[in-house]
């Protein structure tokens, strides 16, 4: 078996622990280079701190010889972009969540992964997670019967505020994942959203029109209701759940602790909740990387791939516009 050659846009949080998989974890791939912001390629290259080549840019890193395939992890605003160029270059993708940060730039995106034929997935890594990966079995498997009612949690520390300006929004960046397993466990579209928001935490989020507290309603295609809880508080540690109801019975996924050992002690249960969602979803995200090397050796289409991420955007942009307006909103 040949070794795919990684080139990857971005090196920040999430690109880094892509670029260790890459470095020994992934079987059948292996890095080659990156690029990252110009302020960025001086600091790491000052500090030593990149984990390979560092390119002028995404047009270089693209021309690079031995890249075969391209992690999009640049911030949000820039996949559109990215993903297209690539595309156009012939490259595999994979791109982190949101396709784009606009449902004209993420159908833009779509087009031209669909025009190129570029096998291609997007980064919900929930979907590898072995609890959610479960969960959809159990379901699958006629467990709880006809699935009734969705409900999703995520809770997260609050990034930096420059983040959060170019991440498109709470439900944009957050609350999409919720919004994807929503559509992955109960296994059909969602065909209109209600939204509420609220600024708990960073009052700065106003000034782009944010929130950093959502509630989401969901009613799905085929009549079953849903509902996503999303905030950047977690003082207690990162936070997610998700429970799905059905005729029969129940399936939830939530044990989110960092060790599978509880202490009883004085009356009292303790155990250690995982900080940061690179070590909650630390294997989903080696997974899924695998499963994307493994779908191009096997020359079978990636999944998630890229109608997933274009109906997860129409979601978070229905839920947006629902939250500022008021009332319903059809999704798409
Ligand atoms: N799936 C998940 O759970 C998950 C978690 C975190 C982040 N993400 C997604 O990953 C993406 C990156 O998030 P992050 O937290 O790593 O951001 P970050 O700010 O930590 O890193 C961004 C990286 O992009 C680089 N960059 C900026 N402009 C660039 C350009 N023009 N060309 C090339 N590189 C450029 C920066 O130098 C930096 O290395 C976001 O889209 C975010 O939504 C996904």
């Amino acid at each position: 078996m040949t070794s795919i050659g990684f080139g990857i846009i971005g090196l920040g949080r999430m690109g880094a622990f892509h670029a260790a998989s890459l470095n020994g974890r992934i079987a059948g791939a292996h890095l080659v280079a990156a690029a990252v912001a110009p302020a960025d390629r001086e600091r790491m290259l000052a500090d030593g701190s990149a984990l390979c080549t560092l390119v002028s840019d995404a047009e270089a890193l693209l021309a690079t010889p031995g890249v075969d395939a391209v992690i999009v992890v640049s911030p949000s605003s820039l996949h559109r972009e990215h993903i297209a160029m690539a595309a156009r270059a012939g490259k595999a993708i994979f791109s982190e969540k949101p396709l784009a940060d606009s449902v004209a730039g993420a159908r833009e995106a779509a087009e031209a992964v669909r025009a190129t034929g570029v096998p291609f997935q997007i980064g919900f890594q929930r979907r590898f997670d072995p609890g959610y990966a479960r969960a959809r079995q159990l379901i699958a498997d006629g467990a709880i019967g006809k699935v009734e009612m969705f409900r999703g949690i995520t809770c997260d520390r609050i990034p930096p505020v420059e983040f959060l300006r170019t991440s498109g929004g709470l439900f944009w960046d957050l609350a999409i994942h919720d919004f994807d397993a929503a559509r992955f466990l109960v296994g059909d579209d969602v065909a209109e959203v209600c939204a509420a928001g609220s600024i708990m935490v960073e009052p700065r989020l106003a000034e782009f029109d944010d929130i950093d507290h959502g509630i989401v309603m969901l009613r799905f295609r085929n009549g079953v209701l849903g509902v996503c809880q999303s905030s950047w508080r977690a003082p207690y540690g990162y936070d997610i759940r998700a429970e799905v109801h059905g005729e029969l019975g129940k399936v939830v996924t939530e044990v989110d602790e960092q060790f599978p050992a509880r202490l009883y002690r004085d009356g009292r249960l303790e155990s250690s909740r995982h900080d940061q969602f690179v070590e909650r979803f630390s294997v989903a995200y080696t997974t899924e990387l695998q499963a994307f090397v493994d779908a191009i050796h096997a020359g079978t289409p990636p999944s998630p791939g890229v109608e997933d991420g274009l109906k997860a955007v129409e979601i978070s942009d229905a839920a947006t516009r629902s939250r500022r307006s008021g009332g319903w909103v059809a999704v798409g």
